[in-house]
């Protein structure tokens, strides 16, 4: 690790990239107490029970006692069984020194609760629908099953630790606090160990108190972590728990830190790494051939998680071949945090869009996007002034490139107070608001939660008034130290304080922006530079007496919550949209995300889809990375073939650190710029399938963008792949994000274990692929390589325009690819692409079906939206012959159209039905 660091920051330093994150601004395992503690049950197992008699049954839930059979502390249980094969297990201290914190707001709403039938003999069995959990009294355990397939265990490992709240004893004068260093350290540890039990740990260096660098943490509480192992049975690998610059398939820690899950910015942040980023969502996902199961372990202090693989090397599957035996230990992963209670819902699949559903279910998803922001954002730290903003936007039209949305960062403001701006910068904003406006695009503007400390400014002097901030153990006002020098936080999760921050973003507060301005929360981890792992320190105090250690992860959950609502409020006809940085489980009903601060160089690229992946099945199918790079300059080939990735991310936005060079598309040669243009058209042609493809994650909780197990469950070579993603079922993408390369190998999906596939036609010259396996496809400088699946329908529009908002009425090609049995099918939303009025059915909502040589529409519900736009070409792949003339029929007339070829397809002109109309084509033998 150190090695590879090492010879890292060389490299880095010849090509003269930044350095790179410093490793050791931010805790390990070993430096984090309560994970050295927890962490060490897993060579020594605990000894939990349950108390016999203490049983209570109850129509959707059991609940009974368990016991620490060393230091005999008492729990409660309750299991519950959920709608949609789900179960929740809770474990509390029976009766704790104080409450322990639940985590609030992560759930969408109270999780509907499912009957149950209770069975009880040597073990108590708990059966609800397909789903059945089997628990075991001593040793506590719980085994989950699906339709009669063991799926998860709970607590298989004996690794179920929780540490009771306890009164601190009086140390010994000398003894108290932990230095945090290292040699003397050891020696205490290991006479701590020698004495100690793993379940009572309590004497041992930081439990009391910690240090971390020049940092001190009070820890009142004392020692209060949680732990609990699950294990998957029929899962071959693990995935989820963003958010890590990692692959998508969970890398084993044997020998490495667990995985953390801690909101933290990270500056310049490495790849391949299990170090804690901006974002945290619980959610992990076992997937085997047969079964695919998930565990959302509902915890919002820092936590860190262990993973137990059977590692695929080639000896173990040819003795596992072979001997045809199973493997003995299953994939397993180890959830510790620092305090809060055992939550854990256990998901049950079967398959993986099952289980993405049920997760979906219980913490619900991104509301249909207003379509601008599907669009591309141009943004960087920071354009300047008015005359950078509205130029910058001019030469988009000179050059003929669409773009939806023009960003600020912090610099528009007056000094970094939020909610104002630099006036001599900045003197109209409404005005140059209004400009933009007007050719159809949007601004974005960054708020972010530190509040300059400054007796003059509104926000503080309200805030200092009315005790918004998070206060000091002492109950002072909290100080850090952030963009605006010394600042304040306000405590997001006191409701009067959420109201009040929504109520700043009513244009009577508010007035220098319109309702079309929306708004970016960046630094919500929270970000402190002079805090510890720059951010606040835990001991800090929030709304309800709660310990910042019991609630970190939620802090920026809580700030969208309260943007959310104020731009609700300011329109209650636009859907709000905000990008934030830090997330939770639920953050994704308020806000998309994108990766944070990465670097200009090839391994990040490659990084953005692999994050944005696992970011999807864990909620967040609005996911981007920031094209081109955060920090460092991009040259042209990079920043080509990050416009070329980033068209294929939900989230498609350009931004830049302020240092370096300004890189908007015309600054690069010619060639550059037209590759950049094509893929920028490209964007906007399949903006009616992103758009269909949000509305029906709304409706169903199927992901936008999809890792190929979702739909090839059953291939194995597809588990881990994560240079390649699925839009729906519709689109297979595999973006080069290799320097120098003229090919790439792509890996075209089984359906089965015999190897048969889909067929998959290239959407630019609709050749076909028919097998199965690794094809190496050649690419020029502006290929994308994208295919569109053999019985899919996607809608396009091909007109060109400068922004989304001009595209309304444009008209609709439709691009039918058939399958092996000459069949296809596809979904087509549209409304007014910015308001509620779809909640009222307001919309069309079509179901294009393709068979016997002619396609039909079919109305999910009544069409109420009324639309301009019309059908203006059908293209059909895969038809074998060329059908002269087309014949359609609308309301019962009959009319011939031309029909002509285009590479591999047909095309049909002119079809000219409005959206909302049924029609039948026929296409003659
Ligand atoms: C708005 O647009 C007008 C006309 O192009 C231009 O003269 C003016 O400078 C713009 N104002 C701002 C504040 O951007």
């Amino acid at each position: 690790m150190r090695l590879t660091l090492f010879v890292c920051l060389i490299i880095g330093a010849l090509i003269n990239y930044a350095a790179g994150v410093d490793p050791t601004n931010f805790k390990t395992c070993e430096q984090s107490s309560f994970c050295r503690r927890s962490r060490k049950v897993q060579s020594s197992g605990s000894k939990y029970a349950l108390i016999r008699g203490t049983l209570n049954t109850y129509t959707d839930s059991v609940t009974a006692d368990l016991i620490n059979k060393e230091n005999h502390h008492q729990f409660t249980m309750k299991l519950e069984a959920l709608v949609g094969s789900t179960f929740r297990l809770q474990i509390d201290e029976k009766q704790p020194l104080r409450p322990r914190y639940r985590v609030e707001h992560a759930l969408k709403g109270k999780p509907e609760t499912a009957q149950i039938r209770v069975l009880e003999s040597d073990e108590l069995t708990i059966t609800s629908g397909s789903a059945k959990a089997v628990i075991q009294g001593d040793p506590f355990r719980i085994d989950f099953y699906e339709n009669d397939v063991h799926v998860v265990s709970v607590n298989a490992k004996n690794w179920l630790y929780f540490e009771h709240l306890r009164q601190k004893a009086q140390a010994p004068a000398g003894e108290a606090a932990d230095g945090g260093d290292g040699a003397q350290q050891e020696q205490q540890e290991q006479n701590s160990d020698a004495v100690q039990s793993p379940s009572e740990p309590i004497d041992e260096p930081g439990t009391w108190e910690e240090n971390f660098k020049s940092h001190h943490d009070t820890k009142p509480y004392g020692p209060q972590a949680v732990a609990l192992d699950f294990s998957f049975p029929a899962a071959e690998m693990l995935f989820g728990i963003p958010e890590h610059a990692d692959s998508f398939a969970l890398k084993s820690t044997s020998g490495t830190d667990p995985y953390r899950l801690y909101n933290l910015d990270v500056f310049e942040y490495i790849v391949d790494s299990k170090m804690a980023l901006y974002g945290s969502v619980p959610v992990l996902y076992g997937h085997g051939p047969q079964r695919t199961a998930g565990v959302y372990w509902q915890n919002a202090a820092e936590t860190w998680v262990d993973i137990y693989t059977t590692e695929t090397n080639v000896v173990s599957s040819l003795v596992n071949f072979v001997s045809g035996s199973r493997k003995s230990t299953p994939p397993a992963a180890h959830f510790i945090s620092e305090s809060g209670i055992v939550d854990a819902f256990i998901m049950l699949g079967p398959k993986p869009i099952d289980v993405f559903k049920q997760y979906a279910a219980l913490t619900g998803t991104h509301e249909l996007p207003q379509l601008f922001s599907l669009g591309y954002h141009q943004s960087r730290w920071n354009y300047n002034d008015e005359r950078d903003v509205t130029s910058v936007s001019a030469k988009f039209d000179e050059y003929n490139m669409p773009m939806d949305t023009m960003w600020l960062d912090i610099e528009y403001t007056d000094g970094k107070r939020y909610f104002t701006w630099d006036k001599f910068k900045f003197p109209e904003p409404l005005t140059m608001i209004k400009n933009l406006t007007e050719l159809g695009r949007h601004l974005v503007v960054i708020i972010d939660p530190h509040i300059k400390r400054d007796n003059a400014y509104f926000f503080h002097q309200d805030c200092t008034e009315n005790g918004y901030y998070v206060k000091t153990r002492e109950g002072n006002d909290y100080e850090g130290w952030c963009w605006p020098g010394s600042a304040s936080y306000p405590d997001f999760f006191n409701p009067v304080v959420r109201d009040y921050y929504a109520s700043q973003y009513h244009l009577s507060k508010f007035k220098t922006v319109t309702e079309d301005v929306m708004i970016w929360n960046d630094m919500n981890e929270p970000s402190v530079f002079n805090g510890p792992e720059i951010t606040a320190p835990k001991d800090l105090v929030h709304y309800g007496n709660w310990e910042h250690r019991d609630v970190h992860n939620l802090y920026g959950h809580m700030h969208l919550m309260g943007t959310f609502a104020g731009l609700q409020q300011r329109d209650p006809n636009q859907r709000p949209f905000i990008l934030s940085r830090a997330h939770f489980a639920g953050s994704q009903r308020y806000s998309a995300i994108w990766t944070g601060d990465n670097m200009a160089d090839w391994t990040h690229l490659q990084h953005s889809t692999k994050m944005c992946l696992t970011e999807a099945v864990a909620g967040f199918s609005f996911c981007g990375a920031d094209v081109g790079g955060f920090f460092g300059n991009p040259d042209a080939e990079l920043l080509e073939r990050w416009y070329q990735t980033g068209a294929f991310l939900p989230f498609f936005r350009a931004h830049a650190h302020i240092d370096t060079k300004r890189r908007e598309p015309w600054l690069f040669p010619e060639r550059t710029r037209q590759i950049i243009k094509s893929a920028l058209l490209k964007r906007y042609s399949y903006l009616p399938l992103w758009y269909t493809s949000f509305y029906e994650l709304e409706q169903t909780g199927e992901p936008v963008i999809r890792p190929l197990l979702t739909h090839y469950p059953l291939d194995k070579e597809a588990f881990a792949i994560d240079n390649q993603l699925l839009v729906q079922q519709r689109l297979l993408v595999r973006p080069v994000m290799q320097q120098g390369v003229s090919k790439v190998d792509v890996y075209f999906p089984a359906i089965d274990d015999k190897k048969n596939g889909d067929y998959w036609y290239d959407v630019d010259t609709y050749q076909r692929q028919e097998r199965a396996g690794y094809e190496s496809i050649p690419v020029d400088e502006n290929k994308i390589p994208v295919w569109q699946r053999g019985g899919s329908i996607v809608p396009r529009k091909e007109r060109q325009r400068r922004s989304s908002k001009l595209m309304l009425n444009d008209p609709y090609t439709l691009v039918i690819c058939l399958d092996r049995q000459g069949k296809a099918a596809g979904t087509l939303f549209l409304d007014d692409e910015k308001s509620y009025a779809y909640r009222d059915g307001k919309h069309i909502y079509v179901s294009y079906e393709f068979a016997d040589n002619q396609l039909t529409n079919r109305f999910i519900g009544k069409p109420q939206y009324k639309s301009e736009a019309w059908i203006e070409r059908i293209i059909i792949a895969g038809l074998g012959h060329v059908p002269t003339p087309a014949t359609i029929t609308v309301n019962g007339i009959s009319q011939q159209l031309e029909v002509e070829q285009r590479n591999g397809a047909i095309v049909v002109r002119k079809p000219a039905v409005k959206m909302d109309v049924d029609f039948a084509l026929k296409l003659n033998n």
